[in-house]
């Protein structure tokens, strides 16, 4: 049916958020709990106790862009940077498939020192090579030809994050460089070209309202994406917001849950964020509906430089590790990670 206005749908955000004011409704159960159930249960009706993974190649830490929560912006001259060789690219898919992930996305801050023709090229080396694999680019905004060009090439599925819905909010996350109309330009124009598109936000960013964060159901209702990830704001030391206040656990799981009811079939990761403000993050983000995990596949001696934000955790692990590490997780929580594309 029809969303609350934001107004509406923010004071619920706010108080389901609100862990000193547990109100009570549904029998005994507290809101919050209540909502957990029916976002799980829907989620378990849809995808039993399975959770699908990708492995995540960071492959560029250099971006051209300055968000100001963002620990690889381009001013924060302590990065060391580094961009993956098409081999190194390779090794981590290959890496990947032996340890069953059939999807691969390729993440990376906006660097000009790969051609459109150079990430196509890469998009058509891994699909020919692992044609049961799903490729998934998260290389922020292009120009409608450019997603055309990589569309071609193969790639099946584009991650962008429209971060916040709210154009003034969003005008106080980024420099006078980026635009929200681009941003959403280019969410539209990776639907068009039949992308499964993955968009979403931070929970807790700085100036963030529940309002806001209504808005950014509402925004998401009308894009209809096939996936969206979410994760708390977690600050980094070296960026402008350094000394904002983090997301809360609470506020992520709530918004979860309730992306889970709208979009019953949509791919929701428990996000590494998630992962690293709490030790049971990503399993209690599986137990408000979340079912997609994403880890690390990059190499080890890069893990460190892609640090969005402070003490990001799985940086030090063989991948071969993490994926013992989750699928134990998994199961501890009554899940099954399954060795499958995911598709929507
Ligand atoms: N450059 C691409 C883009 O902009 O979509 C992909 C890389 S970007 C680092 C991936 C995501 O990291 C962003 O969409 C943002 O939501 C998230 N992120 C960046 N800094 C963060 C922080 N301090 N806390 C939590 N998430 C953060
Ligand atoms: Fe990487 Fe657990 S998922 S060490």
């Amino acid at each position: 049916g029809e969303l609350p206005g934001v107004n509406e749908l923010g004071e619920a955000i706010r108080i389901l958020s609100d862990s000193e004011n547990p109100q009570s409704s549904q029998d005994d159960l507290t809101d919050f709990e209540y909502l957990r159930r029916k976002a799980y249960d829907l989620a378990h009706q849809r995808f039993g106790n399975r959770i699908y993974i990708r492995g995540l190649i960071e492959f560029t830490n250099i971006c051209k862009n300055d968000c100001y929560y963002c620990g690889i912006r381009k001013s924060n001259i302590h990065v060391d940077r580094y961009r993956l060789t098409k081999d190194q690219i390779l090794a981590c898919a290959d890496e990947g498939y032996v340890l069953g992930f059939r999807t691969f996305v390729l993440q990376g801050g906006e660097d000009g020192g790969f051609s459109d023709e150079a990430i196509a090229d890469i998009v058509r080396y891994i699909k020919e090579r692992y044609p049961d694999c799903a490729v998934t680019l998260s290389f922020g905004e292009h120009p409608y030809e450019t997603y055309r060009l990589w569309r071609m090439a193969g790639a099946d599925r584009y991650l962008l994050r429209h971060e916040t819905a709210d154009r003034v909010h969003y005008e106080r996350l980024h420099p006078d460089s980026m635009s929200y109309d681009n941003r959403v330009r280019c969410l539209y124009d990776l639907k068009s070209l039949g992308y499964q598109v993955g968009s979403g936000f931070m929970v807790g960013s700085p100036y963030q309202t529940p309002v806001n964060l209504a808005e950014d159901l509402h925004f998401l209702a009308k894009l209809q994406p096939q996936m969206i990830g979410i994760g708390p704001y977690v600050p980094h030391k070296e960026t402008p917001f350094a000394k904002m206040k983090q997301g809360t656990v609470r506020q992520t799981l709530v918004m979860i849950s309730l992306l889970r009811l709208m979009f019953p079939k949509a791919l929701i990761p428990s996000t590494t964020s998630l992962g690293t403000i709490a030790a049971d993050g990503r399993e209690r983000g599986f137990m408000h509906g979340a079912n997609v995990v994403m880890p690390n596949l990059s190499p080890v001696s890069v893990r460190k430089k892609y640090e969005l934000y402070d003490n990001k955790i799985c940086t030090g692990e063989e991948s071969a590790q993490c994926r013992g590490c989750l699928d134990r997780r998994a199961e501890a929580f009554g899940f099954q990670v399954v060795v499958d594309r995911g598709d929507y």
